[in-house]
């Protein structure tokens, strides 16, 4: 009766250490993977379900001009100009440069319109009677999923420089 007992004392035991190591071995993976720039915008991490609006915004509005994967107007040649002479609405995806600009800049660019020369560009509508920057910060978090993850942590460290220079300059 006693053994009994005792194995299945000892059978518990064994369970637990077994727990114990299995929440330890999680808790290191965890630590060690490194963060998802990709879901956040401004300081502002983005879930899953947030991330799959942005996508529905994206492609309600941007897609029409900018391509459904982000392939850009042209996918044949996006970044050169077409017979008159003007770029289309440029990639979002990792054959683009959007990745080169800052969260604030790309949230810009949506709420207010571009601001290229229309000789050389097609014209890029503001979209402020649609999306607030909220809603736009949905949109820029779903485009993110577009990049590497080099470009996205690039694109982490400029925006990072870009808010600290502007800390600097504030009065
Ligand atoms: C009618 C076509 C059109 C639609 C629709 C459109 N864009 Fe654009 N977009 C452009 C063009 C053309 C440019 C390039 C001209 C410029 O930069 O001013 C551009 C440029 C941009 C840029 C800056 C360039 C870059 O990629 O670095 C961003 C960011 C952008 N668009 C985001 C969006 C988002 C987000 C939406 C949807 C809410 C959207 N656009 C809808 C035409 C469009």
């Amino acid at each position: 009766m006693l053994s009994v007992t005792y194995a299945t004392y000892l059978e518990v035991t064994k369970q637990q250490i077994f727990l114990c190591c299995a929440a330890l071995i999680l808790m290191l993976i965890a630590a060690c993977t490194p963060g998802d720039p990709g879901s956040t915008v401004k300081g502002v991490s983005y879930n899953a379900e947030q991330i799959a609006q942005g996508r529905v915004y994206y492609e309600q509005t941007c897609a029409a001009c900018h391509g459904v994967d982000g392939q850009g107007q042209f996918p044949e040649a996006p970044l050169e100009p077409d017979a008159t002479g003007r770029l289309g609405a440029p990639p979002h995806n990792e054959t683009g440069h959007t990745w080169h600009h800052s969260d604030e800049l790309l949230l810009r660019y949506v709420v207010e319109g571009g601001f290229a020369d229309p000789n050389n560009f097609y014209t890029m509508p503001r979209w402020d009677s649609l999306y607030d920057r909220d809603d736009a910060a949905l949109i820029i978090a779903y485009i993110k999923t577009m990049w590497t993850e080099e470009q996205r942590i690039y694109q982490q460290r400029v925006t990072l420089d870009e808010e600290a220079r502007a800390a600097q300059t504030q009065p």
